[in-house]
Parts: structure tokens; C-alpha cells; sequence
């Protein structure tokens, strides 16, 4: 905890110092963030920007990154505090006696809620983490998000409650969730799909502070971390976890 609390504080101060030193540069949103505060239109023609230098690369707004970050250093940096949720699924997952691999699944669930895009979650996790897990993970995280609406009685899995509250009662899913959610439940994979559900249900509890260390050993031995730092490497997400890194980078 000492070490999280002395790396908020050097953020903090990082933060205040390099916010005085942006100066004059401009941040030009990208337009899914745009879109998603409901500005549909910028003008009717497209345009240069204008004379002001823009923000390129390194947002120094944010905490420092090292050169090759590693997935610790991405949840350290970049995941928003939400990330507890992760944390907290995962530390349950080991506790109910999953295999390491399924706890890395469930530590990397909603990695994508937590640092890229809330719509379509699972799929846009599991597109992000394909290069460097086994296919097994990928795929659980790509379907918990349509099996999250179906309940399982076989392993005592029902409807969250939350989202009859979040979405009404009436809410039907989309036709591809149902789509999905049949295709997963014929599938060989399907109770590891199933178990992130399980495990991420009664995964909130603001009394308890997981941190990500206590997961470095399954880490190191489930996640295949690039050796240039991810997103240095060339692997078909690379530029996820840049953008992720640098979000307000112009181009
Ligand atoms: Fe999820
Ligand atoms: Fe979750």
C-alpha cells in the first residue's frame, strides 16, 4: 500500500507540473469521444487543423510511462481506478480455485471498460490481450460479455440484479448477444466463458484493495509480455495499448 500511495503521490506531482508545462498545445478529441458526449457534427467539411501546435505522442497529462511498459505498468499508469473491479474478480477466482490461466482471465476481463470502450466490451478486450494469451482467455473474455446476460442454475449463476436497475426490466439483448450467447454455449470453452460470470458477480467490495503485484507470478507465467514493451512490439493490437498509452495524440 506504502509503495501505490508513494507512486500516486509522484503522479500527482507529475501531473500538476507537466498540466503547467502543456503550454499552448492543442488536444484534438478523437471523434468516438466526441460522439460519445453526443456532438454527432464538427462542421460539414473536413479541416486542417489550425496554426497552434498539437499534441503529438507523450501525453503529459498522465503519469510517466517507462519505455517498454509491461501489463504492471499499464495498470499502474493507465487503467482508471475501476480497475479494482479487476482486481477484486481476479483475487476471487484464485480464492474459488481456478486454474491460473482462468484467473488471468478474470483479472483481464473488463480491461477493455477499464481503459479503451465501454460498448461491446469483451470483444474489444478480448481483440487486445489475442497476441499475447492463450486462445482460451481471449475467447472467455470475447463471450462473458453476452453470457453475462444469460443465467446458468448449474453453477447457481442468475440475472444480475444490476441490470434489471441499469437497463429495465424489459431489456432485451441485441440479436447478435443471443447470437453469440448460443454459439458459446455449444462451445468446448463454454464454463470458462461461464466462470469469468461467476467470479466477476460478487466481485465489488469497497473494503478490500487488491494490487495488481499480488498477481505478477501468474502474469509472468500466462501472459506473454513483448520484450520491446507493449506496443512497441508488432503484434496485430500493438497500436491498442499505444493508444491506450497516448490518447490524445493528434494522429
Ligand atoms: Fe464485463
Ligand atoms: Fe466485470
Amino acid at each position: 500500500m506504502a509503495n501505490l500511495q508513494g507512486l500516486s503521490d509522484k503522479a500527482d506531482a507529475l501531473e500538476y507540473k507537466q498540466m503547467q508545462e502543456l503550454g499552448d498545445l492543442v488536444i484534438h478529441r478523437s471523434a468516438i469521444n466526441k460522439l460519445a458526449d453526443g456532438e454527432w457534427s464538427d462542421g460539414t467539411e473536413f479541416k486542417m487543423a489550425g496554426p497552434a501546435p498539437a499534441l503529438m505522442g507523450e501525453d503529459h497529462r498522465l503519469p510517466e510511462m517507462p519505455e517498454k511498459p509491461s501489463l504492471i505498468d499499464f495498470f499502474n499508469f493507465r487503467f482508471a481506478p475501476s480497475k479494482q473491479h479487476l482486481l477484486q474478480s481476479a483475487a476471487l477466482a484464485r480464492k474459488n480455485g481456478l486454474p491460473e490461466k482462468m484467473v488471468l482471465a478474470c483479472l483481464l476481463h473488463d480491461v477493455s471498460v477499464i481503459a479503451l470502450f465501454r460498448p461491446d466490451h469483451g470483444y474489444w478486450g478480448a481483440q487486445m490481450l489475442e497476441p499475447y494469451v492463450d486462445e482460451e482467455v481471449s475467447w472467455a473474455i470475447r463471450m462473458h460479455q453476452a453470457l453475462r446476460f444469460f443465467p446458468d442454475e448449474s453453477v447457481g449463476y442468475e440475472y444480475p440484479v444490476a441490470y434489471a436497475n441499469w437497463f429495465g426490466q424489459d431489456y432485451k439483448v441485441e440479436p447478435y448477444v443471443q447470437r453469440d450467447y448460443e454459439e458459446a454455449r455449444n462451445h468446448k470453452w463454454y464454463m470458462s466463458a461461464r466462470m469469468i460470470c461467476v467470479n466477476d458477480l460478487y466481485a465489488f467490495d469497497p473494503d478490500t484493495q487488491v494490487v495488481i503485484e499480488d498477481f505478477e507470478d501468474i502474469i509472468g507465467r500466462h501472459f506473454k509480455q513483448p520484450e520491446e514493451g507493449l506496443g512497441n512490439d508488432n503484434s496485430p493490437a500493438a497500436h491498442m495499448w499505444r493508444t491506450i498509452r497516448r490518447p490524445a495524440s493528434a494522429l
